[in-house]
């Protein structure tokens, strides 16, 4: 691996600001292969030297991946004055650049990606990719006759917006109480496209959980909240999708 600064190999890894570790080496709070640094700017290779600082060793992670099953009431976003982040929920991160692989809005559930892969993220969120996304849903409201039909030609949401073909699968539909449940499954990720796609049929959308995204599937052994990093498997085949 590359030879990188001290300072920049302990930012990444969380142990604090550029200004932050700069005082502490000079406290000689940092040792590097068993000896004290006093210069936080000095190359190291992170594979082969091993960095101490305020008596914890630091290991390198260039890449951190983890599926989570995203409770209702925390937001996609790295920052947040009002809900609790998705990043508040992996505990066991190293890096500090993680980021959430798209968003769900506050009130859905179910699969979210979190890495600080940028090229990945970029991959299955490229309108021009096209990836797959699969969605459980209770639907409030008699569904039209003709609902699958119209999800498989595209809509026009609103706004004017055409989507491009969905499938809609019809998993429960009880006339007498107007609530059906349904998997939907599109190809783009347009603001609140799921609410916005059954509004265009006159129904409401009262749960919303995601359950794939292009090869990734939701392990339903996460409780909501619940994350693990993701196995070599998945990485494998979100690295050949
Ligand atoms: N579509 C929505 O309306 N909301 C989401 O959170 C995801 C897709």
């Amino acid at each position: 691996m590359a030879q990188m600064r001290l300072d920049k190999f302990l930012g990444e890894m969380g142990v604090g600001s550029r200004s932050q570790i700069k005082e502490m080496a000079r406290k000689g709070r940092i040792l590097v292969n068993g000896k004290t640094e006093l210069k936080s700017d000095r190359k190291i290779d992170p594979q082969t030297d091993t960095v101490t600082a305020d008596g914890r060793t630091v290991q390198y992670v260039s890449m951190e991946y983890y599926m989570l099953n995203k409770p209702a009431g925390t937001v996609s976003a790295r920052e947040d004055g009002r809900y609790p982040t998705v990043l508040e929920l992996i505990p066991q991160a190293k890096r500090k650049d993680l980021f959430p692989v798209g968003r769900l809005d506050v009130d859905t559930e179910g699969l979210l990606l979190i890495t600080n892969d940028g090229d990945l993220a970029h991959r299955l969120l490229s309108p021009r990719k096209h990836v797959d996304k699969v969605y459980y849903a209770r639907i409030q409201g008699r569904l039209p006759q003709d609902a699958v039909s119209r999800m498989e030609q595209g809509l026009v949401l609103e706004d004017g917006l055409c989507t491009l073909p969905a499938l809609l699968e019809i998993l429960e539909d009880r006339k007498g109480d107007d609530e059906s449940q349904v998997r939907l499954t599109i190809r783009e990720g347009k603001f609140h496209q799921v609410k916005r796609m059954f509004e265009a049929l006159g129904c409401r959308v009262v749960y919303l959980k995601r359950l794939s995204m292009g090869p990734l599937v939701l392990d339903e052994t996460l409780s909501p909240g619940q994350c693990r990093p993701l196995t070599d498997e998945e990485l494998r085949k979100l690295s050949n999708a």
